[in-house]
């Protein structure tokens, strides 16, 4: 096998990556795969992925109440055909992962526990206690190794999409190890990079979340889908971020202000510490402007309360979380509460891609958090995640698999023109630059506070405004930038600097798309617009990269049998 040209292309090595590349293999295993990563595919960031799987297994359940369920949680921008396609599959994907291997927790008959989530009517989340990411990452990666057709990259680190009349024919990537740059062609790519955290400052998200895919997509001119929704999930650790799973919630937990009162009775009476994430973010948001939070050395912060569910339940089925409060906190969860506050935690803007992950681009898909194919809308609901890398992981890898044999490969000359353009792009651009005076470090942390003030739980006209102009500043920097080391080898100063102009671009399509959407829908909270238009904003924001900025266009939600409603839990 030639090592550098493939069939097809995944470029990413977490649960969406790996199950596209399964689906791949498993649909014609003629075809020749490879996947790309920047890290080891288990340091992906699905491992750090706690909660659970959501998934429709027992007769009590139905089709329709997921969708629903995850269709008032999007608040109505999801496309109603692309979650009924997913709540059907789900539980296919799941079934699957039990036959592959995956320790799902059981009951005490032997049968795969679930567990309740957020904004879901009935328990349908599957899990492996609180470290269900570590578990289906090691299951689909154990699986992939049977396929001798898989070829993997492991840290290589892509810098560009090779695009060739208007097709997608392969990258231009970073041998990390020793500094090379080397094109990888391929008939069909697949994106699966995952999320953009990074761009915040106080997120959830793994140093590795810099949003590389939709900055490879957007700038070959792939259009982002809703960058303006920006997951808060109401539990992370001040300081460090850390999660802490909406399970402990699911479990039993209790969210208390510094009046030892649940205060949710006020925002979300019905379903109370499981009412979905963006209702809950902003209640906490208000107590602690109304001040009912505590003050901490690292901010305002709540209590989640667990003593009530004793020793030998938390140990068993949050034995992760007790580890996190003893090693990060310096607490016992079982004797004390966890300081918790709203931290970024995923991106349900993405790529523009269909329900079978193809993009605009010919030979171009995407699966996962780094796509939008229309699943969450303006707000995800725990768990839906790691069953749409499944599903949707799924699906991509099927339909490159299918499309393949109608494609020529790419010709070596556009190719070797185009890895040497790249190549002095990255050396000229960064490495052998000479004078700058930015450090990457400074950019960065400027840009993830900027965004933390300007784009957080509330935005406003005036805060979105400045965080625009700010954004500006921060890319005329990035043209200064200053790298002191100019080697090959694992140069992470040079990959670091590439994922700053990454992160720039998808913060600046966050800040434009959250500036031009006047209303209130799901996450996107804009104070100076409470309440949700669905007149003029049941649409998909579709944001275009031009070097003067993103140019938006609106797209029509799909709609079906749920009609849009107010949304009260
Ligand atoms: O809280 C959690 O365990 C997160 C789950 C998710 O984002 O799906």
């Amino acid at each position: 096998m030639d090592p550098t040209s493939y069939d097809v292309l995944i470029i990413g090595g977490g649960l969406a990556g790996i199950r596209a590349a399964i689906a791949v293999a498993e649909t014609n295993p003629r075809l020749k795969i490879g996947m790309v990563s920047k890290v080891y595919p288990m340091r992906s960031h699905t491992v750090s992925a706690e909660g659970g799987a959501a998934a429709v297994l027992s007769k009590d359940d139905s089709y329709d109440t997921h969708a629903f369920d995850t269709i008032k949680g999007s608040d109505y921008l999801a496309d109603q055909d692309v979650v009924e396609a997913f709540v059907r599959e789900a539980p296919l994907e799941v079934v699957q992962m039990e036959h592959w291997g995956c320790p799902w927790s059981r009951n005490a008959d032997g049968t795969v526990a679930v567990r309740p989530f957020g904004g879901m009517t009935t328990w349908r989340t599957v899990f492996a206690a609180d470290k269900s990411g570590f578990h289906m990452l090691h299951t689909v990666f154990q699986t992939s190794l049977k396929y001798d057709q898989i070829h993997r990259h492991d840290e290589a680190f892509v810098t560009k999409l090779l695009v060739e009349n208007s097709r997608c024919v392969g990258v231009t990537a970073i041998d990390v190890r020793s500094g090379q740059m080397y094109a990888i062609t391929a008939k069909a790519t697949i994106l699966a990079t995952g999320g953009l955290g990074r761009i915040y400052a106080f997120t959830t998200n793994g140093n590795i979340c810099t949003g590389d895919g939709m900055a490879l997509a957007y700038r070959a001119g792939v259009p982002l889908k809703d960058m303006e929704m920006v997951q808060f999930h109401p539990t992370g650790l001040p300081f460090t971020g850390i999660l802490i799973t909406e399970a402990v919630r699911g479990e039993g937990g209790y969210l208390l202000n510094n009046q030892g009162e649940r205060f949710l009775k006020r925002y979300v009476p019905n379903k109370m510490e499981l009412g979905p994430r963006d209702i809950i973010s902003r209640a906490m948001t208000t107590e602690f402007e109304e001040g009912r939070g505590f003050e901490g050395p690292h901010g305002k912060y709540m209590h989640l309360d667990v003593r009530h569910l004793g020793e030998a339940t938390i140990d068993r089925r949050l034995p992760f979380m007790r580890e996190l409060g003893r090693e990060f906190v310096g607490i016992d969860i079982v004797k004390d509460p966890i300081p918790v506050r709203p931290v970024m935690h995923y991106m349900m803007g993405g790529v523009d891609a269909d329900i079978s992950g193809a993009t605009l681009m010919k030979g171009l898909y995407a699966a996962g958090e780094c796509a939008n194919v229309g699943l969450n809308g303006a707000n995800r609901l725990g768990s839906n995640s790691l069953s749409e890398c499944l599903v949707f992981g799924a699906a991509a890898g099927r339909a490159a698999a299918e499309q393949v044999g109608s494609l020529a490969a790419a010709g070596a000359n556009p190719i070797e023109a185009m890895l040497k353009d790249e190549t002095k792009r990255v050396e000229g651009g960064f490495l052998d630059k000479k004078g700058g005076d930015e450090r990457i470090a400074e950019i960065r942390e400027d840009m993830q506070h900027s965004m933390d003030e300007g784009a957080g739980v509330y935005r406003t006209k005036e805060g979105l405004t400045e965080l625009t102009r700010r954004l500006d500043g921060f890319r005329e920097r990035f043209e200064r930038i200053k790298i002191d080391d100019s080697s090959r080898v694992f140069n992470t100063e040079l990959t670091a600097a590439i994922e700053l102009g990454f992160m720039l671009d998808c913060a600046v399509a966050v800040a434009h798309s959250a500036l031009a959407r006047e209303e209130s829908r799901g996450a996107h909270a804009r104070r100076d617009f409470p309440e949700r238009n669905d007149e003029k904003y049941l649409k998909h924001t579709i944001a275009h990269h031009t070097e003067a900025g993103p140019r938006l266009e609106y797209r029509d939600v799909t709609l079906g049998k749920f009609e849009p409603k107010a949304r009260a839990y």
